[in-house]
C-alpha cells in the first residue's frame, strides 16, 4: 500500500470541513499509514474526538497538559514521531498562527516544533481567504516551505460561492501520496495517450471500444508524483483529471495523433518519454456523414473504413525519438504478441497485459518487454502497477 509504514500526524482544526477529516483519516489508513490525531479545542466542536479515535485507532490529543504522556511534553513526542503533519481543515487562523510561530495551544506548538514536512489544506470563507492578511500568511508559509493543498473553489457552508472550500479528501490523500512517492523522473517531460477514441460514422453514432483510460490515468498519476512534467492525452473518458497533470481532451484517433505529433515534432519539441496506453481504433470511417445516417429501405448500410495512423509507431521512427513503451493488451499468445509488436514498433519497452484478466478490472497482471527480456510484476492495483512501471522506465533512462 502506497503509505505503508508512514506516520502522519494528521492536525484537525474548527473549520465545518472537520467533519471530511473523518474521511480523509479512512483514506489514510485505508492506505496504510499510522495515523496521529490532534485536534484543536475548537474542532472539537464540529466533530469529536471519539470518531476520530474509533477511526485510527489511537487515542486523540487535543490538550497541551494531556496527562496520557508521561513527559508533559505531547508537542515534542507527538511531532518527532510523524514522518509528515497534514493539517485539514486548516483555519485561517492556524494559518495565521503558524505563519507567525505562534503556538498557544497543542497543535501549534507540535507544528512549531517539527522536524517533518508540513501540509495544510485550507477551508475558509472565500472572503476570508482573498483578504490580504490571509494572503500574507499563505505567502509566509510557501517561504517557509509549508505545502499548501488547496482550497478549491465552488459551494460553500456559508451559501456564497468562490474559492476556500477544503480540498476533497480523496484529492488530499493523493497529494500525500504523491509528495511521499521517490522522485524517480524529476526534471523529465512525459507525454501519454490514455482511453479510447471515437471514430464517427455521423453526428450521433460512432465506433469505440471499452477502455476506461484507468490505467493511463494512473501512469499519469505516478509520473506526476515521480516528478515528472505529465502531458496527458486523453479519449473520452468518465474520469478526473490527476494532480498536477497538463490533460488534452480529444475524440478521434486523428486528433489523438495531431496532439502528440505537435508536442513530439518541432523547435519545442522536449517530450523525454512517451508512453502510449490509449487504446486506439484501428480504423475510422472513410466519410464522416455529416446528417444522421436514416435506415436505408430494403438494404444495409455501408461504410467504408480507411486505417489510422499508428501513433506510437510513428513516434518511435522520428529522428530524436523519446524513450518510447507501448502497451500490449491481447486476449491470448501475450508474451509471443507482445514481443511481436515491440520489435514492429521498434519501442524499447512494451507492457503486456492479458485482456482477461484485467480489461475494466481492478488488479492487473503485467509483464514487462524490454532488451534484457520479460518481467512478470506481481498481480496489482492499476496505481501499484503504474509505480512499478514508473520505476521501471526511469531505471531503464539511467542506463541509456
Ligand atoms: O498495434 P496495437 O494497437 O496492438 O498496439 C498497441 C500499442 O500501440 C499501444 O501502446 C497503443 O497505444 C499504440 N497505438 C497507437 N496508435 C494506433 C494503434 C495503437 O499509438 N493507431
Amino acid at each position: 500500500m502506497e503509505l505503508n509504514g508512514k506516520r502522519i500526524v494528521l492536525g484537525v482544526t474548527g473549520g465545518v470541513a472537520a467533519y471530511k477529516a473523518a474521511t480523509l483519516l479512512r483514506g489514510l489508513t485505508g492506505a496504510g499509514a499510522k495515523v496521529q490525531v490532534v485536534m484543536t479545542a475548537a474542532a472539537t466542536r464540529f466533530v469529536t474526538p471519539v470518531t476520530f479515535q474509533a477511526l485510527s485507532g489511537q487515542p486523540v490529543f487535543v490538550d497541551m497538559w494531556d496527562t496520557r504522556i508521561s513527559d508533559n511534553m505531547a508537542h515534542i513526542a507527538l511531532s518527532r514521531s510523524a514522518d509528515a503533519i497534514l493539517v485539514a481543515p486548516a483555519t485561517a487562523d492556524f494559518l495565521a498562527k503558524t505563519a507567525h510561530g505562534q503556538a498557544d495551544d497543542l497543535l501549534s506548538t507540535l507544528v512549531l516544533a517539527r522536524n517533518c514536512p508540513l501540509l495544510v489544506a485550507p477551508a475558509m470563507n472565500r472572503q476570508m481567504w482573498e483578504n490580504p492578511a490571509t494572503r500574507r500568511n499563505v505567502d509566509l508559509l510557501a517561504r517557509d516551505g509549508v505545502i499548501c493543498l488547496g482550497p478549491d473553489a465552488g459551494a460553500q457552508a456559508c451559501g456564497e460561492e468562490g474559492d476556500g472550500r477544503m480540498r476533497e479528501p480523496e484529492a488530499l490523500l493523493e497529494s500525500l501520496i504523491g509528495f511521499f512517492a521517490p522522485k524517480f523522473l524529476t526534471g523529465k517531460k512525459l507525454l501519454l495517450t490514455a482511453g479510447p477514441t471515437f471514430e464517427a460514422i455521423d453526428p450521433v453514432r460512432g465506433i469505440t471500444n471499452l477502455s476506461s483510460g484507468r490505467m493511463g490515468y494512473a501512469v499519469a498519476r505516478a509520473a506526476a508524483a515521480a516528478g515528472a512534467e505529465v502531458t496527458l492525452v486523453s479519449g473520452p473518458v468518465a474520469l478526473p483529471t490527476p494532480p498536477d497533470v497538463t490533460r488534452i481532451d480529444v475524440r478521434s484517433a486523428l486528433e489523438m495523433h495531431a496532439e502528440v505529433m505537435r508536442r513530439v515534432k518541432g523547435s519545442d519539441a522536449g517530450t523525454d518519454i512517451f508512453v502510449a496506453i490509449a487504446a486506439v481504433a484501428d480504423y475510422r470511417a472513410e466519410r464522416i456523414s455529416p446528417q444522421k445516417l436514416k435506415k436505408a429501405a430494403g438494404g444495409l448500410p455501408e461504410i467504408r473504413f480507411v486505417e489510422n495512423p499508428d501513433i506510437l509507431a510513428e513516434v518511435a521512427a522520428l529522428p530524436n525519438a523519446p524513450f518510447c513503451v507501448g502497451f500490449a493488451a491481447e486476449s491470448e499468445n501475450l508474451e509471443t504478441y507482445a514481443r511481436q509488436k515491440r520489435e514492429r514498433k521498434h519501442i524499447p519497452l512494451i507492457v503486456g497485459n492479458l485482456i482477461q484478466e484485467g480489461f475494466g478490472g481492478d488488479e492487473n497482471r503485467v509483464i514487462l518487454f524490454d532488451d534484457a527480456g520479460s518481467h512478470p510484476l506481481p498481480v496489482a492495483g492499476k496505481a501499484e502497477i503504474a509505480r512499478q512501471l514508473i520505476e521501471h522506465i526511469a531505471h531503464l533512462l539511467e542506463k541509456k
